[in-house]
């Protein structure tokens, strides 16, 4: 899988794609992360990717023409690359991303269903944004991290590149993201380590002492119902999207009801 990265600073990304468990799948090339500085697509002496806004306000817009030239580059290497690989996934166009607040919310089924394909080109904005008309020609996904500004679309890249890159084989062990929050629709519990009791000037604060017992059956018991708990009292959204899908069992819904308002 291959994500390309228009950006504006690609020396944001060498540290994040170089550390952590990560590391392993682009390292190996599993996710193939090839970075694209625009301003190689500027013109002019003073290489120049902005301008101000036409009908005035604050802040530069980023210009559609060195875009467009940065992006017909991605797509004429990603096809040369996969025709010379002889690739199953020739031809399969890989989404155009924007990351922009206005965009649809990044969540883990996004993430599952990128993590699925064969990779992405992601634009990172800065300043006000881009030109509209290039979005309208180009982007087929606009990806949002939350409801507040950021000042580019890189930290948002990382923030997809790692999601993405954790769930590729191999780079965890499969039950670690099996088990993580959102994965069954539900949020994770609560982890202890040791020592198994921590001494604090408040007082000794113990781990539960299930998780000590060695009843494996027990314990997973006793983690679905704090997923449950935690889910019910955080996230009521999200269980009754787990219920509507099916997914709760009936012993989960006796837990539930066993919970109280
Ligand atoms: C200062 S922001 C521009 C915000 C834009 N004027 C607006 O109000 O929607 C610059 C760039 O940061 C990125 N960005 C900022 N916040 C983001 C978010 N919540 N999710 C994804 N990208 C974001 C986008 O690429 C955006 O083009």
């Amino acid at each position: 899988m291959r994500f390309d990265v228009v950006t504006l600073f690609p020396e944001l990304f060498a540290p994040h794609l170089a550390q952590g468990i990560t590391r392993r799948a682009f390292e190996s090339a599993q996710v193939d992360v090839r970075l694209w500085p625009l301003r190689d697509f500027a013109d002019g002496a003073y290489r120049r990717v902005d301008d101000r806004p036409f009908g005035g306000g604050p802040g530069m817009v980023m210009l559609a023409e060195p875009l467009q030239r940065a992006l017909d580059a991605v797509r004429s290497d990603r096809a040369d690359r996969a025709d010379r690989a002889d690739r199953a996934d020739r031809g399969q166009p890989a989404a155009v991303v924007h990351f922009t607040p206005t965009g649809q919310r990044l969540d883990q089924a996004l993430v599952q269903r990128l993590a699925a394909g064969p990779g992405a080109v992601l634009l990172c904005g800065r300043y006000e944004g881009i030109d509209q008309r290039f979005i309208d020609r180009n982007v087929t996904l606009e990806i949002s991290l939350g409801d507040f500004v950021l000042s580019g679309g890189e930290l948002p890249a990382l923030v997809l590149l790692d999601a993405v890159a954790r769930l590729q084989e191999g780079v965890l062990n499969a039950p670690s993201h099996q088990q993580d929050s959102f994965s069954d629709g539900l949020l994770e519990g609560p982890a202890y380590s040791r020592p198994e009791r921590w001494d604090t000037p408040e007082g000794e604060r113990a781990v539960p002492p299930l998780l000590l017992s060695g009843h494996h059956g027990q314990i997973a018991l006793w983690r679905r119902q704090q997923a449950l708990a935690l889910t019910a009292r955080r996230r009521p959204d999200l269980l009754a999207a787990a219920r509507a899908a099916g997914r709760l069992s009936a012993a989960d819904e006796r837990f539930l009801a066993g919970l109280g308002p």
